[in-house]
């Protein structure tokens, strides 16, 4: 993905935080992706007082994309108050095995002070369950 894309993208991803709803940690994130059609789709972290219904807002962002009708996306972008090792969870990594166009595609995380961490998707979601791991006749 080249700078100005990634730039986008990043900058999505801060705006999209400021719509989280997250009164009980008052941890906010935002994310964005960029889909195989092009577009760039957004989501925030979304809580709920039955704490376990939350959502956090890297899975936000790519069902975002996934209801748009879009399957794969390129790179994804997260926003949070954390330095690097604020990554994404594993719940949110799984889902974002699931609808990758490749495992070497771009996981940038950006902070308030320490700039853009960028890792591929492979490095932080090492050995994946994913679509292809299944038998040819469960696929
Ligand atoms: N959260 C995310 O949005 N993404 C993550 O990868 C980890 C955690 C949210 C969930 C919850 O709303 C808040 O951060 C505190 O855990």
């Amino acid at each position: 993905m080249d700078n100005s894309k990634r730039d986008q993208l990043v900058a999505a991803a801060w705006k999209a935080r400021e719509n989280s709803y997250s009164p009980y940690s008052k941890f906010k994130v935002g994310a964005a992706v960029l889909g195989e059609d092009g577009r760039i789709y957004t989501g925030a972290n979304i809580e709920n007082m039955s704490y376990g219904a939350t959502i956090c807002g890297e899975r936000c962002a790519l069902f975002t994309m996934v209801a748009a009708g879009c399957r794969k996306y390129l790179g994804i972008a997260i926003a949070t108050e954390l330095n690097e090792d604020g990554a994404p969870c594993l719940a949110c990594r799984q889902v974002m095995t699931e609808f990758c166009s490749s495992l070497d595609i771009p996981v940038f995380m950006a902070t308030p002070n320490k700039g853009v961490f960028e890792h591929t998707l492979r490095e932080i979601a090492p050995l994946p369950c994913m679509p292809g791991s299944l038998p040819p006749d469960k696929k």
